[in-house]
């Protein structure tokens, strides 16, 4: 029995997340195990209009005794971008550490109208691991006029860092926000993504902008070229975050195998290019938010598409289910978490899916098509 909480958030995530639970329970019964859901209503807007609450205490003590969170999305057109993405989702992503953000950029099979002419599932199959605790993600920094002293902190489970700031303008108003990168959180990433190519085809690509951001980005390649040192099987490259996303699109994109972006923020914007690549959002891959060591949050890449929100019609196989299957995988369920991604794949071939690849089911009755699949696969 395992025990996953699962949290819908806005926009049609608890609609996605739905359809994805009954394909994980199908997957269950296939592969004889039980999945004991536990939902928790941190849905983000309404929750935050009512009671101005983001993430409580209570929340993060009750999520603390699961291994796994299954995620759908968190945004809503009533609340000023970032409050909740940053209150909820980046909040769970640093309280539980989750460093890795492990995100598959993979063509499945049965894909109709692949985006790269000539492209097909055999080439398009790369694996791109995120930086996901650091960067200019760790949210400091200020705006203001004239004279201002900030005592500014970063508190994470590996270290801490207090920047006591007295800045002094004579601008009409300034913002900085900091980025940090650090030897221990460049060196873990970097870990997973040669282990991770060790087990693939022996390459890893670096993302980054060290020609302009220096100081951040050359410790990441320091350590970047400390790591490859003791991989000689893994043929390296360092690539910027610009020309990478011409390559991505370039032939061949074959050519990358793993993709390691300390710039959590490059990480975030090449990944919605490698969904495209993969054949567009309806067919997103998923993102695993994962502490090899503790809790991992499983998620579809996209947003809360809060246009589509209760119609039934999102897309969810792909993504969410997709999720889903990474989350199996984790679980130490390898068989089922392929079984799900088959049966995926049988659904888009068969066009039994939502109408944006070409099917006419709606969001419940495609997860329910990709549910039974599991069962008959
Ligand atoms: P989005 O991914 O929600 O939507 C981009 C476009 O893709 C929209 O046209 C949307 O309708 C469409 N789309 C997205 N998912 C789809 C699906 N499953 N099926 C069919 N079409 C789909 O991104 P956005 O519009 O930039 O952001 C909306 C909100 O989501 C914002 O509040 C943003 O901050 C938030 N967001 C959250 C996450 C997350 O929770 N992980 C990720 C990205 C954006
Ligand atoms: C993603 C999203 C998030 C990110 C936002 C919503 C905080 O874009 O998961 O890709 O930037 O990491
Ligand atoms: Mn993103």
């Amino acid at each position: 029995m395992y025990k996953v909480a699962a949290i819908g958030g806005d926009g049609i995530g608890p609609e996605i997340v739905d359809a994805g639970k009954v394909v994980l329970d199908a997957a269950g019964e296939k592969y004889g195990f039980d999945i004991d859901w536990t939902d928790f209503d941190i849905g983000g807007a309404d929750r935050y209009l009512e009671t101005g609450e983001l993430l409580t205490e209570e929340d993060l003590k009750a999520l603390d005794a699961f291994k796994s969170i299954y995620f759908g999305s968190i945004g809503d057109d009533r609340v000023r971008p970032g409050i909740l993405e940053k209150g909820i989702l980046l909040g769970l992503r640093f309280h539980f550490d989750q460093y890795i953000n492990l995100r598959p950029v993979r063509m499945l099979a049965g894909t109709r109208t692949p985006p790269l002419a000539g492209k097909g599932p055999d080439d398009i199959n790369f694996l791109v691991v995120r930086e996901n605790t650091e960067d200019f993600y760790v949210g400091i920094g200020s705006r203001f006029k004239g004279k201002e002293h900030r005592d500014l902190e970063v508190i994470r489970d590996i270290y801490s860092i207090k920047f006591g700031l007295d800045v002094e303008s004579d601008s009409e108003e300034i913002a900085y926000q900091i980025g940090v990168i650090s030897r221990e959180g460049s060196a873990r990433v970097m870990e997973y993504a040669f282990d991770a190519a060790m087990k693939r085809n022996h390459k890893v690509a670096s993302v980054d902008k060290a020609n302009v951001l220096s100081d951040v980005y050359g410790l990441w390649r320091d350590v970047f070229t400390e790591t490859a040192a003791r991989y000689p099987e893994v043929t390296t490259e360092f690539t910027f975050v610009d020309a990478i996303t011409m390559w991505f699109v370039k032939n061949p994109p074959e050519w990358f195998d793993v993709v390691v972006a300390p710039p959590n923020m490059f990480g975030d914007i090449i990944t919605d290019l490698g969904a495209m690549i993969q054949g567009g959002l309806g067919l997103a891959p998923p993102g695993g938010n994962i502490n090899p060591k503790g809790t991992s949050l499983f998620e579809p890449i996209h947003g809360s598409a809060p246009k589509y929100k209760g119609m039934n019609r999102a897309n969810p196989p792909i993504a969410t289910i997709w999720a889903g299957s990474l989350l199996l995988d984790d679980l130490g369920e390898p068989e089922a978490a392929a079984g799900v991604l088959a049966a995926i794949e049988q659904s888009i071939a068969a066009k039994q899916t939502t109408v944006d690849l070409g099917g006419s089911l709606g969001t419940r009755e495609a997860g329910a098509w990709i549910a039974d699949a599991v069962r008959n696969g």
